[in-house]
Parts: structure tokens; C-alpha cells; sequence
């Protein structure tokens, strides 16, 4: 939640400051700021809304430096107004900064802070900026560089919270510093192609610097790192000297990119048959009939050890992890459960060194998944991550894990992570099911119909226009139920999940048998259902729930095998789908869901990227 970024270097920073935001625009979009040094004076743009509206204002100033720092805001303290936009100032407006974060004891600094400061916004981030500029004296300035990182060093021991900041000050024009604690802050380095001299990115994540570097460092909690063009250095909090590991980064700038769709939404949703198979790629052995995860990080006779498996995630993660619980359970016959972050952490969860967690998130930062991590490691649980953004904080505090390798993700709505968490999540099934009961012959079956799934994800993509044509005929309902039963009981909630949060239509996922415990009564002509009734071992059984809700005059929309004649004796509104394994179909039954989702926004005129109220990196509680 808010994206941060800054720039330090010889190109002008606007552009790339504004390019930057764009790309971290997904971490919240209420307003924006930016503020660049032209190396006397400090310069600062804020406004209220989405990136565009600070483009837009851009036009109207000259705001000339090489130097910066800009911010995307999610609101958490303070309205969404120009004076709560970041970046934020001290009194004199020399010392100006960008807050990721949540200050938890902002009122207490604000209140002790306030005879001698004034404030001008409501949030808990302008507290930063003034007590930096408390405990930098003028006479101090003078040491330059070396006297902002100690102010910084000194009033962070004061603050209680988490923050990801950039700090820059009019008296040292060159020097960037920033400070990572429980916000994630990604420098990447660049040499200026002429002069040699070097060039500092530094984000919320790698995105923003895909176009200039893939040389990142990836600070841990408690860093700062003091940037100049001379170079770069980081410190601890505590004022020691730290070596940094320099990563590369595989993404490129161009999966960065819409690449001519209408929203980043529906390019993911086409990327899916290509990350899918980034995702399995080298992680089987066709002969054995097994998966191959080297992540996993347990000896055979750990795996053996392990009686329980526990699905930790949020939102759309956890409805992964769901699918995950099924194939553990069918192909390991270990016991497997699916628990929503927010709640493990806060409650005491049995687990113990016979327990494999599994913490799943495509950002790798979700505070709550990753506070339920730290839990769950601390009873003494093997945690092994499954991530889509390398480097990110659960990927890093993991005992291992895989990546997902779905490439940046950058509309609110998760798709193309979702389907290849899920994909991960079954390998992991079958190497356990190997090791224990699943035979040589079912090992075999199983990957062969894995290889085949991006295929038939391109046999659901084909039907767009199909799929788009429904979408509007849907769109003026104001409610939906999604059915589902067995393996796809996920696929519904994550169906009525993608709608809700884009097109803000109410939407209820049931399994097909709950609906005559209550829900059934709210069926009728203005309220459609959404049934998932491709063919499995409950296929007769979710029928007769379809049918339940046809005798009300429920309008249907049903996800069907390929051939289901029956599917259009009942509905004129079928999406067929291609026919797989049964625990392999939520990976094929979800595709058609995101797109119809995705379509009903459309057709209400919805920002399809950047849904009201929400933000891709959910970073607080
Ligand atoms: C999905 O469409 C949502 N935006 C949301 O539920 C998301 O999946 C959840 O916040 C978890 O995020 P993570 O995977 O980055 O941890």
C-alpha cells in the first residue's frame, strides 16, 4: 500500500519519477506527489487522484532536477486531499520525504513535537519529516551527507511502526537516503552511459527500474542506504557498516507493459498458457511421474515426518491454497487445511515441527501473511514460501519455496498468479503423493495432463468475444451467486471474489449443497447464478443443484464440459471448457470466470486496474 520511488543521477527526474508511479500506481492510487532538487532549491507537485491527474498538472510547472522522490498514495491516516499527499515536508519545507507504511505512534511524537512544529496534514507520515528535521541542527548541515543519515538514524529510534522512506534535503542536494523497516525498498543501479558517474533507483519494487537496470540490492529491516553519484552505502540503524549482495532480476520491462490490451487485467489473463508453463517448467520428472521442487528443502525422512499441511494466504492466495488443500489430501492423504492470514496470526494455532506451512502471495509483502509466517516459523513449523515477486520479504524469511514465475502482475485483480500459485501448489501435492502412495502410472497421468493445460487455456482465451457477450447480458443484475462443489468450490469463490472487487456487483460463493440451507430463498428472475458443472465424481450431485435454483426461475450461467449437451438444456448461457483431470480443472474453470468479470466491469465503465478502495500490496493490517 502507497508506492514509493526515487531517483538519483544525471537524467531529469520527472519523467522517470512519473513513469515510476505508474507502475507502482497498483499499490494505491487516492493521490500522488513528487519532489525534485534542482540543486539549490527543492521543488514539490501533489495532487489529488490517480497518476494522470499529477501528469496532467505536470504540464502546467517546469520542475527541473536530476534529483527525486515520488509517491502513489493508499489513505490510511487522513482524507484523501492534497495536503495528506506525499511527499511530505518539515517546517521550513527544506527536508521533504515519501512514507510506505504506518506510524504507529504518530500522535505521541505529533503531540511532543507540536509546540515547536507545525504540521499542515493529517497523516502519520509528516510526523517523519519533522522530527528528522528535530534532530538535524543547522550547525550539523554543514557535515552534508553524513549529518542527514545520523538525523535519520537518531529520530527513527524514536518511531514505533513500519516504514519504507526516501529523505532528501535542500542543503544536500545530492544524497538520497532511505531506510527500510517492515516496507519493502528495492535499489537498483545504473552507470550513466557518458559521464560513468552512477544512478540510483530506488522502489517499492523492482518494477519501476525494469527499463534502466536489473542490478538490484534489496534492503533487510532495520538498513539505510545513504545514495550519491559518488556511490552508494548502507548502514544499520545501529550505525554499522553492512555489505549488500547484489541481485539480478529476470523480469523485463516489456511483461511490464499492456502490449495493446485495453488493461493490464486482461493482458494477464492472456498471459496465463505462457507463465504456466514458466511455472512447471524443470520442476517434474516425466519418467518418475513426479514433481521435482528443490525449494521444498526437507530430507525424505522430514517429508515423512510431516502430518498436517497448513495453507496460509489472503484473498485470492488463500483460494489457491484451497485447491493445494484438495491435492494434498487426495494425492498425499495428509491432512490439509486453508486458514486466511488475518486469523492464524491471532490465534494460537497449533502447529509443530510435524506441520508444513505453506505461506502463499503473489507480492511476497502481505502484512498479514507475512506476521502469520513469522508465527507459524516461531512454533517451530517447516515454512516454505510460494511467491511471485523475487526477492520480496516472505520469499526471503522462508526456510524455502518456490516461485510462481508469473512475471509482474499489475492489475488489483490477481489472475495469472492465481492460477500458477495453484499449479505450484499441486506439484508440491504430487512430489508428497509420490513419496508416500500416488502409483508410477497416476504420477505419469497427471503431469501429462499438466503439460497439456496451457493448450486448453488457449481453447478458453479463444472464446473471449463468446464470453464478453454474456458479461453484458449479466451486467445489470445487481447480485450473483457462484456454485461450486468439490475442487471447485475455489474456483467459485475466486469467480465471485474477481467480480465483486472490479464491477463492485455483489456476488456469494456457495458450495452447491449449502444452498438449500438458507441461501436458495434469495434466488429469483433479478438474481443469477453462477454454476461450475464440468464433469467429476459430484457431477450428478452439483446437477441437481443447478436445477434447484433453474425451479426458482434463477437465471444460469454455466461452466460446462466440452459436449455437455445437457449444460444447454437448462441455460442459453454456457461457457464450454476443455476437459482435464479433475483436480487439474479449477486451473481451466477459473479462466472463464476472470474474464467474465472482467467484461461486466467493462460494460459498467469500471477502472478495471485500480478498483475502488483497493490496493494490489495490502502492506497493513
Ligand atoms: C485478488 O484479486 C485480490 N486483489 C487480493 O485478494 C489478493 O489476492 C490478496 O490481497 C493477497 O495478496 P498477495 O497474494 O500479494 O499476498
Amino acid at each position: 500500500m502507497c508506492g514509493i520511488i526515487g531517483y538519483i543521477g544525471k537524467k531529469p527526474a520527472a519523467p522517470i519519477l512519473l513513469q515510476g508511479l505508474r507502475r507502482l500506481e497498483y499499490r494505491g492510487y487516492d493521490s500522488a506527489g513528487m519532489a525534485i532538487s534542482n540543486g539549490e532549491t527543492i521543488a514539490r507537485i501533489r495532487s489529488v487522484g490517480k497518476i494522470d491527474s499529477l501528469s496532467e498538472k505536470m504540464k502546467t510547472v517546469e520542475i527541473p532536477g536530476t534529483v527525486g522522490i515520488a509517491h502513489t498514495r493508499w489513505a490510511t491516516h487522513g482524507g484523501v486531499t492534497e495536503e495528506n499527499a506525499h511527499p511530505h515536508t518539515g517546517c521550513g519545507g527544506k527536508l521533504i520525504l515519501v512514507h510506505n507504511g504506518i506510524i504507529e505512534n504518530y500522535r505521541e511524537l505529533k503531540e511532543v513535537l507540536s509546540s515547536s512544529h507545525v504540521f499542515t496534514s493529517e497523516t502519520d507520515s509528516e510526523v517523519l519529516a519533522h522530527l528528522i528535521e528535530e534532530h538535524l541542527k543547522q550547525e550539523d548541515l554543514q557535515q552534508g551527507v553524513v549529518a542527514l543519515r545520523k538525523a535519520v538514524e537518531k529520530a527513527l529510534a524514536h518511531v514505533r511502526g513500519t516504514y519504507g522512506i526516501v529523505v532528501m534535503h535542500e542543503a544536500v542536494p545530492h544524497c538520497l537516503v532511505t531506510v527500510r523497516m517492515g516496507s519493502p525498498i528495492v535499489i537498483g543501479f545504473a552507470e550513466d552511459e557518458n559521464s560513468h558517474e552512477h544512478e540510483y533507483y530506488i522502489a517499492s519494487d523492482a518494477s519501476p527500474m525494469l527499463a534502466y537496470t536489473k542490478k538490484v540490492i534489496f534492503l533487510e529491516d532495520g538498513e539505510l542506504s545513504v545514495l550519491t553519484r559518488e556511490g552508494m552505502e548502507t548502514f544499520t540503524l545501529k550505525d554499522e557498516q553492512v555489505q549488500k549482495h547484489v541481485e539480478e532480476i529476470e523480469w523485463n520491462d516489456e511483461q511490464a507493459e499492456k502490449q495493446g490490451f485495453a488493461h493490464f487485467m486482461l493482458k494477464e489473463i492472456f498471459d496465463q498458457p505462457t507463465v504456466f508453463e514458466d511455472a512447471i517448467r524443470g520442476r517434474y520428472d516425466l519418467a518418475e511421474g513426479t514433481a521435482k521442487l528443490g525449494g521444498l528443502n526437507m530430507t525424505e525422512e522430514q517429508m515423512r515426518q510431516i502430518n498436517r499441511v497448513i495453507f496460509i494466504a489472503c484473498g485470492t492466495a488463500s483460494y489457491a491454497g484451497m485447491i493445494g488443500k484438495y491435492a494434498f489430501e487426495r494425492l498425499a492423504g495428509i491432512p490439509a487445511e486453508v486458514e486466511v492470514a488475518s486469523e492464524f496470526r491471532y490465534r494460537d494455532p497449533i502447529v509443530d515441527e510435524r506441520t508444513l506451512v505453506f505461506v502463499i502471495s503473489q507480492s511476497g509483502e502481505t502484512a498479514d501473511t507475512l506476521a502469520a509466517l513469522r508465527e507459524a516459523k516461531r512454533k517451530g513449523a517447516f515454512v516454505r514460501g510460494i511467491v511471485n515477486v523475487i526477492g520480496s520479504t516472505i520469499a526471503r524469511e522462508t526456510d524455502g519455496g518456490t516461485y510462481i514465475h508469473a512475471g509482474p502482475e499489475l492489475a488489483v485483480a490477481s489472475t495469472k498468479a492465481y492460477t500458477n500459485m495453484a499449479a505450484v501448489t499441486i506439484l508440491y501435492a504430487l512430489q508428497f503423493g509420490r513419496a508416500r502412495r500416488v502409483s508410477l502410472a497416476t504420477g505419469h497421468r497427471m503431469l501429462q495432463a499438466l503439460v497439456e493445460i496451457p493448450k486448453k487455456m488457449n481453447q478458453i482465451l479463444v472464446q473471449t468475444e463468446h464470453i464478453e457477450r454474456i458479461a453484458k447480458k449479466f451486467a445489470s443484475y445487481q447480485d450473483m451467486f457462484f456454485l461450486g462443489r468439490g475442487v471447485n468450490f475455489p474456483v467459485a469463490l475466486e469467480g465471485a471474489l474477481k467480480l465483486k472487487e472490479i464491477s463492485y456487483i455483489h456476488a456469494e460463493a456457495y458450495p452447491g449443497g449449502e444452498m438449500k440451507h438458507g441461501p436458495l430463498a434469495l434466488v429469483s428472475p433479478e438474481f443469477p447464478t453462477v454454476a461450475i458443472m464440468t464433469k467429476d465424481q459430484l457431477y450428478e450431485k452439483m446437477m441437481s443443484n443447478i436445477e434447484e435454483v433453474k425451479a426458482r426461475k434463477g437465471p444460469l450461467l454455466l461452466i460446462a464440459t466440452e459436449g455437455d449437451e445437457k449444460a444447454k438444456e437448462i441455460s442459453p448461457d454456457v461457457i464450454y471448457v476443455p476437459e482435464t483431470m479433475e483436480l487439474l480443472q479449477p486451473l481451466l474453470n477459473t479462466i472463464p470466470l476472470q474474464l467474465f468479470a472482467y467484461f461486466v466491469a467493462v460494460e459498467l465503465g469500471r477502472d478495471v486496474d485500480r478498483p475502488r478502495n483497493l490496493a494490489k500490496s495490502v502492506t497493513v493490517e
